[in-house]
């Protein structure tokens, strides 16, 4: 079904034809728009961003490209076309046709899930709201907005789940995700890496990189659900979500080359002198992965959880790329390793695979960490340095799980609470790193001009030119 964009809400689900549900979710509305302009992207309204905005679900363009002021963006709901006879690909009821209402017995677990991964999605738009002020370019500026929109349409996504299908509590719920705030100390987000706080380019970078990627793999295992419109809604999602893997990977691969180049040219890898220079040094850029790679592997879970089990066997949350993993898809008789502290050492044993199922996400996860972060350690070969960047061990800095007790090193070994301590600032940012960072944060809002900390992306948005306007507004520089 195409979207028609005559409706207050655009829409591919045939909005018009339920006249209780459109009239809630237009009720919904202001209270979205109020809270896009008290907590979305600080005095940004009357900017003129050129966005792309879905038009279709087809994988070959479904996306459009003109300005837009924000508060104007429509925020949509679109779901990836069904599946013609679509059959439930795990857990108890494998092989049976998906289901298009939620079962009564499985109403609240799939609730909680809904709600989870729909409080994330306003949160990092809260998280990001004061960066506009500081960008590195007007191309990294269109990014980020463009990051936020679609976060936005996110919220908008799991709302129309919750509206749809969970009567009272679901509206209920709805409210909820646009009264809870990142950081808030009475309502919090629900997850702990959504209450940090992103305040700066180098921690969004990092956290486009391995937070939206946390975000990539929880929706990529909803896709698989046996609850058609939730799957149907997060592969729509996933789309949109490559983008924000690419805004990441590539931030941190051009500040990357940007420190090389000056380590280059002075010929040294003295920290001080590169950054006098107004680069980040690469043991920095280490600190910075060692923290946000670490809060991101929290959000995967306790590695032995149960619910992640009832998850599974009840059919509501897949693996990733379920289909086309070769097993019983039951889970019954098989195992998974799994890591954790003993006596002093880091033991690995086999784990019943159905406890282990959050434990298997983060291990996909971390495979696409590992190669985003091979990209990264390619360019600084390629600059000729020896000093590769690297992902800490999965124990290192962990609050959730086995490890949240240990004192594992990014290096993997269980050292003391003292010596944890005594080295924790050569391993995570210190005051002194963010001051530092923050330090660089000076706007660049010249056309086609890119802040000194960063090099030029390789190519614009859309076939457009590097110099191009990306952001215009009422006092900013034109450029020709
Ligand atoms: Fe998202
Ligand atoms: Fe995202």
């Amino acid at each position: 079904m195409a979207i028609d964009y005559t409706e207050r809400i655009p829409n591919n689900v045939a909005l018009a034809e339920n006249r209780r549900l459109q009239r809630a979710l237009e009720s919904w509305q202001p209270n979205y728009l109020r809270w896009w302009d008290s907590c979305g992207p600080e005095g940004t309204q009357a900017y003129d961003v050129y966005l792309r905005t879905a038009i279709s679900v087809e994988s070959d363009g479904w996306a459009h490209f003109d300005y837009v002021k924000m508060p104007d963006y429509r925020w949509g709901i679109f779901l990836a076309k069904p599946q013609e006879e679509r059959r439930i690909a795990f857990g108890d009821h494998l092989g049976e046709p998906v289901w298009q209402e939620v079962p009564g017995e499985y109403r609240s677990l799939l609730r909680r899930l809904v709600v989870t991964q729909g409080d994330t999605e306003p949160a990092s738009v809260e998280q990001q709201r004061h960066l506009g002020h500081t960008c590195p370019s007007l191309y990294d500026l269109r990014n980020l907005f463009q990051i936020n929109v679609e976060e936005g349409r996110h919220l908008w996504a799991m709302v129309y789940i919750l509206h749809a299908y969970f009567g009272r509590d679901g509206r209920e719920e709805a409210e909820m995700m646009l009264e809870r705030h990142s950081g808030d100390a009475d309502k919090p987000r629900i997850l702990g890496a959504f209450n940090e706080q992103t305040p700066h380019w180098l921690s969004y970078f990092m956290f486009t990189f391995f937070t939206d990627r946390d975000g990539k793999y929880q929706l990529a295992s909803l896709a698989e659900s046996s609850f058609d419109p939730l799957a149907r809604t997060c592969q729509f999602m996933l789309t949109e979500e490559a983008h924000h893997m690419f805004v990441g990977e590539t931030g941190v691969m051009r500040i990357i080359q940007r420190t090389c180049e000056v380590m280059n040219a002075l010929k040294t890898d003295d920290p001080e002198r590169i950054r006098a220079a107004g680069a980040i040094d690469l043991p920095t850029l280490q600190r910075f992965i060692n923290f946000h790679y670490s809060v991101s592997l929290d959000l995967f879970g306790q590695e032995r959880s149960t619910n992640a089990a009832d998850y599974f066997t009840t059919g509501l949350k897949g693996r990733y790329r379920e289909t086309r993993i070769s097993d019983d898809h039951r889970l019954s008789e098989l195992t998974w390793p799994v890591q954790r502290p003993a006596d002093g050492s880091i033991v690995c044993e086999d784990v019943p695979a159905l406890l282990a199922i959050n434990e298997r996400l983060r291990d996909d996860y971390i495979a696409d960490s590992q190669r985003g972060l091979d990209r990264w350690n390619k360019v600084i070969e390629r600059q000729g340095i020896e000093s590769p960047l690297y992902l800490p061990h999965r124990g290192f800095h962990r609050q959730i799980g086995a490890f949240s007790d240990a004192h594992a090193s990014p290096r993997g070994e269980l050292v003391t609470a003292e010596e944890w301590q005594r080295q924790r600032d050569s391993w995570l940012p210190t005051e002194d790193d963010h001051a530092f960072v923050a330090s660089l944060m000076q706007p660049v809002t010249e056309p086609g001009v890119m802040a000194s900390w960063i090099a030029p992306p390789a190519r614009g948005i859309n076939n457009r030119p590097l110099d191009f306007p990306y952001v215009e507004w009422a006092d900013s520089p034109r450029g020709e």
